[in-house]
C-alpha cells in the first residue's frame, strides 16, 4: 500500500465539482485516508509549491492557489503515487487523456482542478505539510 498526496484546487470547488472528484478517485481504487477543507494563505501556497519558486508561473499560481477554499487529501492504494498521476492527466488539459480529471473538469494549465504528488519524498513532505500523523486514518 502506498500513501499520495491531492489537493482539489479552488477551480473546481468554486465550480462544485468537488463530489464528482472525489467520485472518480474512490471509483479508480482510492481509498481517502484523511481530508479537509480549508482557505490556503499565499504563503502556505509558496512553501508548499517552494519547488517552482523560480517559475515564471509561482506568483500566478500562489495568487490562484489561495483564491479560495480547498480540499486538501490523503489518499492509499497500491502504486497510489503513479495511478493517482494517471488518473488526473497531464498538467496542460489540452494534452489529457479521455477519462482523465483534467481533461473532464480543468480549464487551463493553472487551473488543473488537482493536484497529486509526484515522487514518494514529495508526498511524504506534502502529507506532513497539511495533516499531523493522528489525522490519518
Ligand atoms: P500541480 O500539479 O499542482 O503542480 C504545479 C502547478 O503549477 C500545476 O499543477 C499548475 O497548476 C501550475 N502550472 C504548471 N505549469 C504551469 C504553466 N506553464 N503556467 C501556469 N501554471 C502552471
Amino acid at each position: 500500500m502506498q500513501r499520495t498526496f491531492s489537493i482539489i484546487k479552488p477551480d473546481a470547488v468554486r465550480k462544485g465539482q468537488t463530489a464528482a472528484v472525489l467520485a472518480m478517485m474512490e471509483a479508480a481504487g482510492f481509498r481517502i485516508v484523511a481530508i479537509k477543507k480549508l482557505s490556503i494563505s499565499k504563503p502556505q501556497a509558496a512553501g508548499f509549491y517552494a519547488v517552482h519558486a523560480q517559475r515564471p508561473f509561482f506568483d500566478s499560481l500562489t495568487t490562484f492557489m489561495s483564491s479560495g477554499p480547498a480540499f486538501v487529501l490523503v489518499l492509499e492504494k497500491e502504486n497510489a503515487i503513479a495511478d493517482l498521476r494517471k488518473l488526473m492527466g497531464a498538467t496542460n488539459p489540452a494534452n489529457a487523456e479521455e477519462g482523465t480529471i483534467r481533461k473532464k473538469f480543468a480549464g487551463s494549465i493553472e487551473e488543473n482542478t488537482v493536484h497529486g504528488s509526484d515522487a514518494e519524498e514529495t508526498a511524504a513532505f506534502e502529507i506532513g505539510y497539511f495533516f499531523a500523523g493522528y489525522e490519518l486514518v
